[in-house]
């Protein structure tokens, strides 16, 4: 059984899963840290879900996903990040489960929309997306570096 819970509190043991399934997700990142952690659990912009394989605090914790609320003049607007699933745990619905409750808590927070990104090479994360109503917006995506100046 998975369950999804919001981060309240920065474990040890929730700092080295976290940084198992960013080495799934990215392999440019480095592991957060506990304090970049803390950080994120302590904003009122971000929320930063869990996915249990079971009920308790002991359970292994098997996915993730970052969601952030802010409010600009248009309105309240919602993104979702670093959605990610431990090899062992895909295609059986926990990738789902943490985009549901993030598009509930983004309801809840009052946003008019919830955004993502997901490149075309990602083929179960833009499955499970379109699955789940999100639809491709015309719009061209952007990235300045801030490091090449
Ligand atoms: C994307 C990801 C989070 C989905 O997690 P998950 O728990 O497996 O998701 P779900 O089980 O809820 O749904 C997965 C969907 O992808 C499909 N899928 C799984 N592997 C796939 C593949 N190789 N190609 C195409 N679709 C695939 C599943 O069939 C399922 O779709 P369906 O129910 O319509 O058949 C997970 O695959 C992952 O962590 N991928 C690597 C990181 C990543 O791409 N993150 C997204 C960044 S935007």
């Amino acid at each position: 059984m998975t369950i999804v819970e919001e981060t309240e509190e920065v474990t040890d043991e929730l700092v080295a899963a976290v940084g198992r399934l960013v080495g799934q997700l990215s392999s440019s990142s480095p592991p957060a840290t506990k304090v970049e952690l803390e950080a994120i659990v302590g904003s009122p912009a971000t929320t930063l879900l869990i996915a249990r394989n079971g009920t308790g605090a002991d359970d292994a914790v098997i996915g993730m996903l970052t969601l952030a609320v802010f409010t600009i003049p248009t309105g309240v607007r919602a993104w979702i990040e670093d959605v990610v699933v431990d090899l062992s745990a895909r295609g059986q619905g926990v990738g789902e489960a943490l985009t549901r409750r993030a598009l509930e808590l983004a309801e809840r927070a009052g946003a008019k929309t919830v955004e993502l990104t997901s490149r075309p090479s990602r083929e179960a994360a833009n499955r499970l997306y379109r699955r789940l109503g999100f639809q491709a917006r015309e719009t061209n995506v952007y990235r300045y570096r801030l490091g090449d100046r």
